[in-house]
């Protein structure tokens, strides 16, 4: 009986604080009513021992807030939904050690259940709490910190299976959350990650599984630059470096590449790629020449509108770069030239080439209004153009067998020549962005 004439002495003395729009009517606990009012804090403790019916427990450094921890805590019981009023009830509180007790025992409660190994829920915790502005800075850190390290240690999961067909259904729920954040939380997550799993796996290894990795492209970009610059990575394997840029070449391989991710981001991921290969990104005009002939360009021709190699002049090998993506959207590039009258360097269809030719070229690349899409392949020192159409074509040039006086024509050959003709069919790019 003296515990309920001792609730009546407190919720007759201090009165109702106003109205609180929460659904807790209907919630018996008598804490929750507690909570509800603006007693100050030696009072509630008062109630809440005599309710209790315990001697006040005198421990030494804080036994005001441990008590009220404690109190708060057995209210919670688990119960995350009961938290969460509680939670609410926090801005009703009137002085902050109340509230800061209640934020304490919130976070040591979501601990004790299994909702702590859920990053998810730990976020969204985090996210409640930050509404709030009288959290004390060290508090959010703690549990910033937890989400962090269970963020990743969820996200290891596929850095450490043999299979690059599994799937991760909470891997990628958490990723999917997680862009609705700051990319900042990602680029904690990673940190703590790669620190795990390069400790654990071979770097080709974490490589290859972060290329399979279902993210946004601003996410994947973010990863594979955190990778690239792991001192781990730095050691110049070779198979290493060829899975990074196949990852980064899957990334500018999607179409929403240049309008989803970030321009600085995007300048970070270019320079990664060889000279060639970024100017195609980086660049508003390149001009192409032999890759081992410093004074062999191509442009039209001085005759006719095929194209053919030509000195070195930028006004007139200065091509516009316009990039596109096939069907299957694989990236394809055009090139036309503001000095040719916005012409475009075009590939005729080649009519019947020889099905098992070895040794055929066609004189078919022109110089055209209607636009013409390359594939470009990198390799060999420098790169290479496929017509997109078909792949069937690569394109040639150099062998004066094919020539006219004046008139240097380039030429395309079958695909299947091209490792046999290298030389003539590997090209380089530069920078021509300043040509008038
Ligand atoms: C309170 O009771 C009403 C009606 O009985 C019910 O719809 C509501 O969900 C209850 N609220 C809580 C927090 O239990
Ligand atoms: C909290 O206070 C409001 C307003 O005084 C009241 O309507 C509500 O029932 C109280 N809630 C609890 C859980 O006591
Ligand atoms: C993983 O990546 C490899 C190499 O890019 C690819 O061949 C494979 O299909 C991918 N697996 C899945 C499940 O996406
Ligand atoms: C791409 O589209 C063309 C016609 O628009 C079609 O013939 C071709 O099969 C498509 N390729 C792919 C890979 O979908
Ligand atoms: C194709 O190659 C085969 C063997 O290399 C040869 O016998 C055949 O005559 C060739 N066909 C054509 C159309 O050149
Ligand atoms: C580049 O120049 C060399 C030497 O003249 C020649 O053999 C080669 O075919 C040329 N390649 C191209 C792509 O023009």
């Amino acid at each position: 009986m003296a515990s309920s004439s001792a609730w009546l002495v407190l919720l007759m003395g201090i009165g109702l604080s106003g109205a609180l729009d929460l659904n807790l009517q209907n919630s018996s606990s008598k804490l929750l009513t507690v909570l509800n009012t603006s007693a100050p804090v030696q009072e509630l403790l008062y109630h809440i021992d005599v309710w209790r019916n315990e001697a006040a427990a005198v421990a030494q450094d804080n036994p005001t807030s441990s008590n009220l921890e404690s109190v708060i805590r057995s209210e919670v019981g688990g119960d995350w939904e009961r938290g969460r009023l509680v939670l609410q009830l926090a801005n009703q509180a009137r002085t902050l050690e109340l509230k800061q007790a209640i934020y304490t025992a919130l976070w040591k409660e979501l601990q004790q259940t299994k909702q702590i190994y859920d990053p998810l829920k730990i976020l969204e915790f985090y996210d409640q709490l930050a509404v709030h502005t009288d959290v004390p800075l060290q508090l959010m850190d703690h549990i910033y910190r937890a989400f962090i390290s269970r963020s990743a240690q969820l996200l290891e999961a596929p850095f450490h299976t043999a299979s690059r067909l599994a799937t991760f259904p909470l891997v990628n729920s958490l990723v999917n959350r997680l862009t609705f954040s700051t990319l900042d939380y990602l680029r904690d997550i990673l940190e703590v990650l790669y620190d795990a799993v390069l400790a654990l796996e071979t770097p080709l290894s974490v490589v290859q599984r972060l290329g399979n990795l279902t993210a946004s492209l601003r996410q994947l970009a973010q990863a594979n630059l955190q990778l690239l610059s792991r001192e781990e990575l730095k050691r110049g394997n070779p198979e290493v470096q060829k899975a990074l840029q196949s990852n980064i070449r899957n990334l500018l391989s999607q179409p929403g590449f240049e309008k989803e991710v970030a321009k600085s981001l995007q300048s970070e991921i270019y320079a990664h790629l060889p000279k060639d290969e970024q100017l195609l990104y980086t660049a508003r005009k390149v001009c192409i020449r032999n890759v081992t002939e410093e004074n062999s360009y191509i442009y039209e021709c001085p005759q006719t509108y095929l194209i053919c190699s030509n000195a070195r002049d930028p006004k007139k090998a200065a091509y516009f770069i316009q990039r596109g993506h096939s069907n299957d959207s694989r990236p394809q590039f055009a090139f036309y030239s503001a000095f040719w009258r916005s012409r475009y360097i075009l590939m005729e269809p080649a009519t019947a080439i020889a099905s098992n030719a070895t040794n055929s070229i066609t004189k078919n690349v022109y110089s055209r209004p209607n636009i013409n899409w390359w594939r470009v392949v990198y390799g060999n020192g420098g790169i290479a153009f496929y017509d997109a159409a078909t792949e069937n074509s690569v394109l040639c040039g150099g062998d004066p067998l094919h020539w006219d006086g004046e008139e240097h024509h380039v030429y395309t050959r079958h695909a299947s020549e091209f490792s046999a003709h290298q030389a003539e069919c590997t090209w380089s790019l530069e920078d021509c962005s300043d040509a008038a």
